[in-house]
């Protein structure tokens, strides 16, 4: 980045040289430059912070059945499919329940709602937390605040999956 600036900076001043800049001319182009260095700065921060990486595979598993996580934290689940599956056979999400929430009857009923992404749209007063369904390949995320201490259901509500696809979020 800086490398760039500095012969961004010579080809300015070559121009110079030549007699056809103002002083006026060199400061806008100085200063549009640095709007395009900041935003980048920015992004990269705010992905490092709190992030716990997630994977699912081709075989229906996640890669972790236990979570721990501090109670109280805002954190970003980084949800990555590492197989090469379609979403449309092996679509794989992250669904953190809240407490008291009945697994079985939840999963039966997120089964049947295809058309909202396997969320069944009467059932989003019992959800922490979601991602969208995504296929081999692709990484979603989703960032919330990690519940008061206990333990919590996770599981991908895609049909038939949350039989292997299931785990424990511990917020300690
Ligand atoms: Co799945």
């Amino acid at each position: 980045m800086r490398k760039s600036l500095n012969i961004t900076a010579l080809a300015l001043a070559v121009v110079c040289v030549l007699g056809s800049c103002s002083g006026g001319q060199n400061e806008n182009k100085a200063t549009a430059v640095d709007n395009t260095v900041e935003p980048a700065v920015a992004k990269s921060e705010a992905v490092d912070e709190n992030a716990i990486q997630l994977e699912a595979n081709d075989q229906m598993q996640f890669n972790m059945q236990e979570i721990k996580v501090k109670a109280g934290e805002e954190i970003t689940l980084v949800f990555k499919h590492t197989g090469k599956m379609d979403k449309s056979i092996m679509g794989h999400n992250f669904v953190l329940l809240k407490k008291g929430v009945d697994l079985a009857a939840f999963t039966q009923k997120a089964a049947l709602a295809k058309d909202h992404d396997y969320i069944p749209a009467d059932e989003t007063s019992n959800i922490l937390a979601h991602t969208k369904v995504i296929g081999g390949g692709e990484t979603t995320s989703v960032k919330f605040t990690v519940p008061a201490q206990g333990t919590y259901d996770f599981l991908c509500s895609f049909p038939a999956h949350a039989a292997l696809m299931k785990g424990k979020l511990i917020a300690e």
